[in-house]
């Protein structure tokens, strides 16, 4: 690694201290003397899918007693078997003894019926990603969860006020935003809608740490805080590649830059089928004066998923995992290209990680400023748990602050008359970066 985004001993050292000092700072939300979480001993988690039967997991590990609910049987039985195989591994691993196996099993109760988990305290909703689904299920929940228990949901992007709006007690709705597999990965963002009451973000806040998690707290925006950074860092990856870079390239610089796997690597190991629906439905809305990018649906159409189907933005040999360059999808992605009237030009390593990374400063410094994330450091915490986030760089708003905000609202600055729109720089970023401050000068000022 070269050029600005290269460590000495010295900024690993200082990117410690900043993240031991934003853990301590994060559970800090500034709640009015006296609020206390309310007591939790039972959860309810509607949806034994891939989050539900890990939130159940992480529940029950931490003692919790769980209701699991699913509408349907056959997805009851698979979120069950799942989670008995999850613990089975853990045991034939070494990991877990069989007995610990069984008590966090015996916390764990199935059921088809809501009402059953009436006496919850705290109901964690992670159905389907669909708002009129999830409102009528609030309206379900509301029906029969016993007064003064918390409910949370679990979408990764919803308006989480358009579904405490479907219940009589919205002051109760809040957002638990787990990252996959949720019974191993630390992150939870605790997203505070318009009418959450303060106790009801205690709870969750202190949830959080129950279940060995770092709960750092957002308010509702389109992907909460480490979604609406991802957007920024993958969007300008698939830009980069319809460009000229080609997606080892891309990869090559993420990893040199201190990431365990580039964003393509990454997505060819999630299924680039992910989301598929989604980006879909977003196509009738888009803004046609924006430019967009649909390479990955049209990998998905092409059956490329990634490592599932032996092909994606690389190939891969018969039951392994390593990525290899694939010339036939290279001369695709450049026959693309050319349709789509891109001049192909050679990317250098310093303008990838410029691209990739700045959006997200830019973005953050935006949510800063709207209030969304309490602190830079906030920020930099969701992104070294829950993304990835090379620790030794101290996250990507603790980067800025060591590259100098003045350098990066200039690349910023360059990017937004190269590219457009997407890069308009932040007004706090301008601010700051005019006042010769950074964003940890800004959060300290504040106090
Ligand atoms: N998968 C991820 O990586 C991830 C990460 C964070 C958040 N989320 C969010 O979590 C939620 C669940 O995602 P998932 O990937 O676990 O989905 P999934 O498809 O694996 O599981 C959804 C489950 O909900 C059940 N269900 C549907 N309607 C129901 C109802 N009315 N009552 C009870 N159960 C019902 C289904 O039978 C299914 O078992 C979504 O909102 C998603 O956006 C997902």
């Amino acid at each position: 690694m070269t050029g600005m985004f290269e460590l000495t001993d010295a900024d690993r050292e200082r990117a410690a201290a900043h993240i031991e000092q934003a853990r301590a700072e994060a559970a800090d939300i500034s709640l009015p003397a006296g609020v206390a979480p309310r007591p939790v001993h039972t959860v309810a988690v509607v949806g034994a899918g891939t989050m539900g039967g890990g939130i159940a997991m992480a529940c029950a590990n931490a003692g919790l007693e769980v209701w699991l609910v699913d509408a349907e049987a056959a997805g009851l039985a698979r979120g069950l078997a799942r989670v008995r195989e999850q613990y089975a591994a853990s045991v034939q691993r070494g990991r877990l003894t069989a007995q610990a196996m069984d008590e966090r099993l015996a916390r764990i109760r199935g059921t088809l019926v809501l009402a059953d988990a009436a006496a919850a305290d705290l109901w964690v909703e992670a159905v389907f990603e669909d708002l009129v689904l999830k409102q009528s299920l609030f309206r379900q929940i509301d029906a029969v969860a016993r007064p003064g228990a918390v409910l949370a949901t679990n979408t990764s992007g919803l308006d989480i006020d358009a579904i405490a709006a479907a219940t009589s007690r919205p002051q109760d709705v809040a957002g638990a935003h787990f990252f996959s597999p949720a019974h191993v990965m630390k992150l939870l963002e605790v997203v505070r809608a318009a009418q959450t009451a303060p106790d009801v973000l205690a709870t969750l806040m202190a949830l959080g740490a129950r279940l060995g998690k770092t709960a750092v707290l957002a308010r509702v925006y389109p992907g909460f805080i480490g979604n609406a950074l991802f957007r920024q860092y993958n969007r300008e990856a698939h830009f980069l590649v319809e460009d000229g870079a080609l997606p080892h390239e891309v990869d090559a610089a993420l990893t040199g830059f201190g990431y365990a796997m580039g964003i393509f690597a990454v997505h060819d190991m999630a299924g680039n089928d992910v989301g598929y629906p989604t980006r879909k439905a977003q196509m009738a809305t888009r803004d046609p004066a924006r430019r967009w990018n649909d390479l990955i649906m049209k990998l998905v159409e092409q059956g490329r998923l990634g490592q599932k189907s032996g092909r994606g933005w690389y190939r891969y040999d018969s039951g392994r995992r390593e990525p290899q360059r694939d010339p036939e999808f290279e001369a695709w992605l450049v026959a693309e290209s050319q349709r789509l009237g891109r001049q192909r030009r050679p990317i250098g390593t310093e303008e990838i990680l410029e691209r990739c990374l700045y959006g997200m400063v830019n973005e953050g410094a935006r949510l800063l400023e709207q209030g969304i994330a309490l602190r830079p450091g906030d920020i930099d915490l969701v992104y070294l748990t829950g993304y990835g986030f090379p620790a030794a760089q101290g996250g990507p708003m603790f980067m800025a602050d060591r590259i100098g905000l003045p350098r990066v609202l200039a690349a910023v600055e360059r990017l937004h008359a190269e590219h457009g729109v997407w890069w308009e720089p932040a007004p706090l970023l301008r601010r700051l970066a005019q006042a010769g401050s950074s964003f940890g000068q800004w959060a300290r000022e504040r106090g």
